[in-house]
Order: C-alpha cells, then structure tokens, then sequence
C-alpha cells in the first residue's frame, strides 16, 4: 500500500511564507511520493471561533486556493473539509478514554494559545481537547507522515501515545505517525518576533500583491544595533537574512550581501530591495495560479467536494475496524 501523508490548517485566515517554509513546501515536494489527504480544520477552527463561525465560510475557500496556488495538485492531492467527515467526531470519543486530564493539561503548544486567546468564560472543554480530535484526523486516514509546523510537534507525540494505547488495548488497527519538520522551522515575523503570525500583524501572505509585498519588505526589521550603514551589521537573527536564505535562490548574492553588511559597506534598503526582488519572483507564479482558479470557482468546489468524498470513504472503513477492534460491532 501506497504509504499515505495527513495534515491540514485551521481555516481561520490566508496562508502566509511561514506556512511555505513550514510545512506546504514539504506537502508539495511529497505529493506524488505519497497519497496526500490535506484537512481543512474547520472543526478545529471552531473550538475558538465558536461565537463566530461564519468567519468560516470565505476561509474554507481562501486556504484551498492557497494550496493549490503554491502548487498542490487536485488530480493527486485530497482536500477535505473536516466537518464533513462526521466520523472523525466518532474516533474522537473513543480516543478520549485514552487521554488523562493531566496529559491534555502539559501540552505546551495548547498551553501557549489559551495565555494568547484569554477566555472570557474559561477554556472551552472543545478547545482544550483539541489535541484528541487532531490525532483522530491523523489516524483515521492511517497517515505514516504529518508535514507540520515546529509547534504542531506535541500534536504528533500526542497521537503517538494514543495509537501505542489503543493498539495494545484492542487490537493493531491504527499506524503511529511522525511529524516533519520544514527545513527551516520557523520563520521570523517581519518585525522581528519569533514567529508569523496573524494576531501580530507581521506577515507576508502567499496571495500579497506587489505593492503590498514592497510594503511589508521595505518596514522590515533589521539589525536593532546598526544605526548607520556603515556600522559593521549582524546577519544572524536578523530577519531580511533569515528571508533571503529561504527564498533567494541566487546564494552568491546572499553571500555578497551578508559580507558587505558585516562589514559596513551595504544600507539596509539595498538589502531590502534584493529581497523584494526575490521574493516578488517567488510569489509571482503562486499569484498566478490562484488567479486562475479564483476565476473559476466551479471548479474550486468541485475540488473540495470530491477530496472529501474520497476521504470520507477512507475514514469510514477505518472507522469499521475501530469498532471490529473495540468489539462493539455488535451487528457484524
Ligand atoms: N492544528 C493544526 C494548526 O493549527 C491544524 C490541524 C488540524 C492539523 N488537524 C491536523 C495539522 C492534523 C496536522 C494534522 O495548524
């Protein structure tokens, strides 16, 4: 059997170079080696757009042209809408007698984004648990590999756990995935924080037209201890750098660069336009694409809904040898 990748997004905004680095390059370097299922997370989604969920709708169809755009292809790649494959509800329950409390409450990426959401009424139980349905996502395609983000790690381990219990409960009807990791971890925000990130306002987007991508690059942070351009400069941890080592390909100009910013013989502006220039490039044929399916949103559509036709098919004969396994096929 052909050895299959899961993975997917929240569809709670357009995707950003952080997601490129972090995890579409991979899907798109892997989609014919392996047979590709990419979840839209809506269900996922909601356990902190609950209150809104009609942000939703226009989200589910962004991330899909952001995905076929930097290249998935929808005669090989699955797109499948979360919400339509009920089953994952189902596998969720089941796995909840296999988590304690005390687990749920260490994971580390969870525990970062209830400090950053500050939950008027409390943490939802929904969103605290996410971790449980994330590994029903997985595991009910049989996914061998999940392409993630660095911060999607503890997710993985989590579902590692749950299919070593339920394996050695009831029977050896689940495969234990691994994550992978882009090259590049995680990519700096423009302004210097640690990661892109929606809420802070420091990302470029895959579907950024020029103006805006010239905009975003030229207000870049630098090097906060270089007043003057012929100050000897730091390359390392210096964001335009860590952008011009993703995604300029030509590395001799990098090099050049990052010599004469050391030693004090390039402004920052030269720097900046280098990395317009190069990332212009890159996005200018993922800008193409989108444009070309955004005018046909027929064909968007049909996309989805056959992706998660095959999917569903997928998870429902999983979902048989769960109960087989469990011995609640009571009918069978
Ligand atoms: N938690 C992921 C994110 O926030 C989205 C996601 C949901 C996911 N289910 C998944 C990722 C399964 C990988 C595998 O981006």
């Amino acid at each position: 059997m052909e050895k299959r990748i899961l993975t997917g997004d929240r569809p709670t905004g357009r995707l950003h170079l952080g997601h490129y680095v972090g995890s579409l390059q991979n899907r798109v370097r892997l989609q014919y080696e392996y047979d590709t299922y990419v979840l839209i997370a809506d269900v996922q989604a909601l356990t902190d757009n609950f209150e809104h969920p009609e942000v939703l709708r226009q989200n589910v169809f962004d991330v899909t042209l952001d995905y076929l755009a930097v290249g998935l292809d929808p005669e090989r790649v699955k797109i499948v809408v979360q919400s339509m494959v009920p089953e994952l509800a189902e596998l969720t329950i089941y796995f909840m007698n296999l988590v304690t409390v005390a687990t749920l409450e260490r994971n580390p990426t969870v525990k970062e984004e209830i400090k950053q959401r500050n939950f008027k009424r409390g943490v939802p139980v929904g969103f605290w648990s996410y971790p449980i349905s994330q590994a029903a996502d997985i595991t009910i395609f049989k996914a061998h590999l999940v392409p993630v983000g660095e911060d999607q790690l503890p997710m993985i381990e989590q579902a590692r756990e749950i299919v070593r219990r339920f394996n050695a409960l009831y029977d050896k009807v689940l495969i234990e995935p691994k994550a992978m990791v882009g090259e590049v971890a995680r990519l700096p925000g423009t302004d210097g924080a640690a990661k892109m990130s929606k809420s802070l306002n420091n990302c470029i987007y895959l579907s950024d037209p020029p103006e805006v991508l010239r905009k975003c690059v030229m207000s870049m942070f630098t090097d906060p201890t270089r007043i003057h351009p012929t100050d000897p400069g730091h390359v390392e941890g210096n964001p335009v750098f860590t952008y011009h080592d993703s995604f300029n390909p030509d590395k001799a100009e990098v090099e050049e660069l990052k010599e004469r910013y050391r030693k004090g013989t390039v402004g920052d502006v030269e720097v900046k336009q280098r990395l317009f220039a190069a990332l212009d490039k890159f996005l200018a044929p993922i800008r193409q694409r989108r444009a070309e399916y955004e005018a046909k949103p027929e064909r968007v559509r049909e996309i989805i809904l056959e992706g998660t036709r095959k999917a569903r098919a997928v998870a429902q004969q999983t979902m048989k040898e769960v109960r087989t396994a469990m011995k609640i096929a009571y009918f069978d």
